[in-house]
């Protein structure tokens, strides 16, 4: 194991559950000893004024009042308890993209237009308040704090170094500073502070036209294209123009691909885009305060041979005064990695540095921001595995990142040891002596994911069983006892491994170090969103994104491959958060 990490505080044993078993079919599964209650579906009321859920009778004007769709990442911000309750908290959740094939009857009464309106309604993220009796959790319903954050019409302010440039200037938005929505809202973070932070990723799938976001070509590393729309949610641009980039004058596309701040304990306070933390396929938005007070920021790119990013912020963050740290994330340096054998190295992305001037046509930093892909390129980043998760523990002092997969790469390096990357594996960062703003790091190889069994170069500790190894793991959360679990999204892959997403506990240290098992598998079709858990770690928090959905052709609204969580013939398959607690009330996973 490594020792150059400034290690705080020892991590706690090993979880104890008995390991649950690979498989795949319409229900969840969870370690024994433990309950999965099902918190929020898609279409629950959200406001106090929101209408009950009726798959039948959906409209934009409802959806925009109820729990939004595909619930990715989810942060619990803890509020006091009042008398007689075990806990109380603000959950925050990113709803990244909508399933219209599941979502919408084949002969239902609905426009395009309006399905378009729904989708955009049911797109951003949600904030709700929830609170724990005895082992239970409900929706506080009368919370003034409980909102939604939408696609169509929620306006978000833009901060930071692009902030009004001609290059987020649109025709409907002439001052640059004002976007309509939050897109394709991925994995993000919390800050110490309280407030939320979500990552826009897949932003240019809805777009008319080729979205300009400096790309690599993942069969040459080298060639920057411009990446295509895909339009996986068919005609959005075609009833809101602001989609259209065919368009004179329209820079929209411009406008996401950044980090977004919420604060969910002040509805006054709007919501913004943080500029200085770059323009990418952002996955998320982990936080850590450095040892001198100043709050670092990690964040992965997840496309095939993108990279690594990290935040520091110039100021410190204010511990007693939560509104001095208000626009805290508009100044500092973002930086990104090239990883060498023998260490990690931060480049910084400054306008005027290194090769970061008008020759490559940068003019400003709002244009390094804004093409933070190329700049990343230019200074000689490595290109890695699809860097998804990338998650500070504050217990170890290290820092877990998540490469999902590359199927594509044909050029191995010592970050990236395999060719055709079909399983994924996990990187371990070590800041020297715990301090997050240093220049260089060490880092070392976790594990190699896939099945050990198989001649596939796959790595754990080999006290790991049969449905201890995982693939594709893309999230990951660490408990208050620095404990690591990983969630996965293996798309269709699950066909080849044998099992749906799910959880895993993965040891760091000592003998436990690369040791994995099994805690929770989701329905079918399911990606593993969310790991969260409450502060107590008394409550886990898992979503389960787009149940029916992934490999399985001709899985629809109206005959889906599974109901789940409802099982009810008139119910579609809902995207829900799921809180699991252990049933003597103990920390879960023992
Ligand atoms: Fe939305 Fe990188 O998964
Ligand atoms: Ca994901
Ligand atoms: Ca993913
Ligand atoms: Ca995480």
């Amino acid at each position: 194991a490594p020792s150059s990490a400034g290690a705080s505080r020892p991590v706690g044993p090993y979880p104890d559950f008995a390991e649950i078993s690979h498989g795949a079919d319409e229900r969840l599964h969870v370690a024994d000893g433990h309950t999965a209650q099902v918190l929020i579906r898609w279409g629950d009321p959200v406001t106090a004024d929101a209408p009950p859920f009726d798959p039948y009778k959906q409209s934009a004007a409802a959806q925009l009042k109820q729990f939004g769709y595909n619930n990715d990442y989810v942060a619990f911000i803890a509020l006091p308890a009042r008398a007689g309750e075990a806990d109380r908290g603000m959950l925050c959740v990113n709803h990244e993209y909508t399933s219209p094939g599941l979502m919408f009857p084949k002969d239902g009464p609905l426009s395009e237009a309006e399905r378009v309106d729904i989708e955009l309604a049911a797109s951003g993220l949600s904030a709700v308040e929830i609170v724990k009796r005895g082992n239970v959790w409900s929706l506080d319903r009368t919370s003034p704090f409980n909102r939604r954050f939408a696609a169509l019409d929620t306006v978000f302010e833009v901060h930071g170094p692009a902030r009004g440039h001609a290059r987020m200037q649109t025709p409907e938005d002439t001052s640059g500073t004002r976007v309509i929505g939050t897109l394709a809202n991925c994995a993000g973070g919390s800050t110490s502070w309280g407030t939320y932070l979500s990552g826009e990723e897949n932003f240019d799938f809805y777009f008319n036209g080729p979205v300009p976001i400096g790309g690599l070509d993942p069969q040459t590393g080298t060639v920057f294209r411009e990446v295509q729309a895909i339009e996986r949610n068919t005609g959005w641009w075609k009833h809101h123009p602001r989609f259209d980039l065919t368009r004179p004058g329209n820079n929209e596309a411009n406008r996401f691909g950044w980090i977004v701040e919420i604060d969910p304990l002040d509805p006054s306070v709007p919501p913004k885009k943080r500029t200085a933390l770059g323009r990418m396929k952002h996955e998320g938005a982990e936080t850590v305060v450095a040892p001198d007070g100043r709050l670092v920021v990690y964040t992965g790119d997840d496309e095939k041979m993108q990279h690594l990013y990290r935040f520091v912020s110039r100021d410190k963050v204010d511990r007693s005064n939560r509104a001095a740290n208000r626009d805290l994330l508009d100044h500092g340096v973002l930086s990104v990695a090239r990883f060498d054998a023998d260490g990690l190295t931060w480049l910084p992305l400054v306008f005027g540095q290194g090769p970061l001037t008008p020759d490559n046509r940068f003019f400003a930093q709002a244009d390094v921001m804004i093409d933070a892909r190329r700049a990343a390129y230019l200074l000689g980043a490595t290109p890695l595995d699809r860097p998804e998760d990338v998650q500070p523990n504050p217990v170890n002092g290290r820092i877990y990142l998540m490469l999902t997969n590359n199927r594509d790469r044909t050029v191995a390096g010592a970050a990236n040891p395999r060719l055709a990357n079909a399983f994924g594996h996990i990187v371990e960062l070590l800041p020297p002596a715990g301090d997050h703003t240093a220049d260089r790091f060490g880092w070392d190889i976790l594990v190699l994911c896939g099945d050990p069994a198989k001649n596939i170069g796959a790595r754990y500790n080999p006290r790991t069983s049969a449905n201890g190894w995982f693939a594709a793991p893309d999230n990951c959360t660490i408990d208050p006892q620095g404990r690591l679990w990983i969630a996965t999204d293996q798309g269709s892959n699950w066909r080849e491994t044998g099992t749906a997403d799910g959880v895993w506990a993965l040891g760091t240290e000592g003998a436990d170090r690369g040791l994995a098992r099994m805690f929770f598998r989701a329905p079918i079709g399911a990606e593993m969103c969310g790991p969260c858990f409450a502060p107590d770690g008394r409550t886990f928090f898992v979503a389960v994104q787009h149940p029916a959905a992934d490999g399985i052709s001709g899985s629809t609204f109206d005959a889906p491959a599974t109901r789940w969580p409802d099982f009810d013939p008139k119910m579609p398959p809902r995207p829900s958060v799921v809180a699991i607690t252990r049933d003597d009330g103990g920390v879960v996973g023992g």
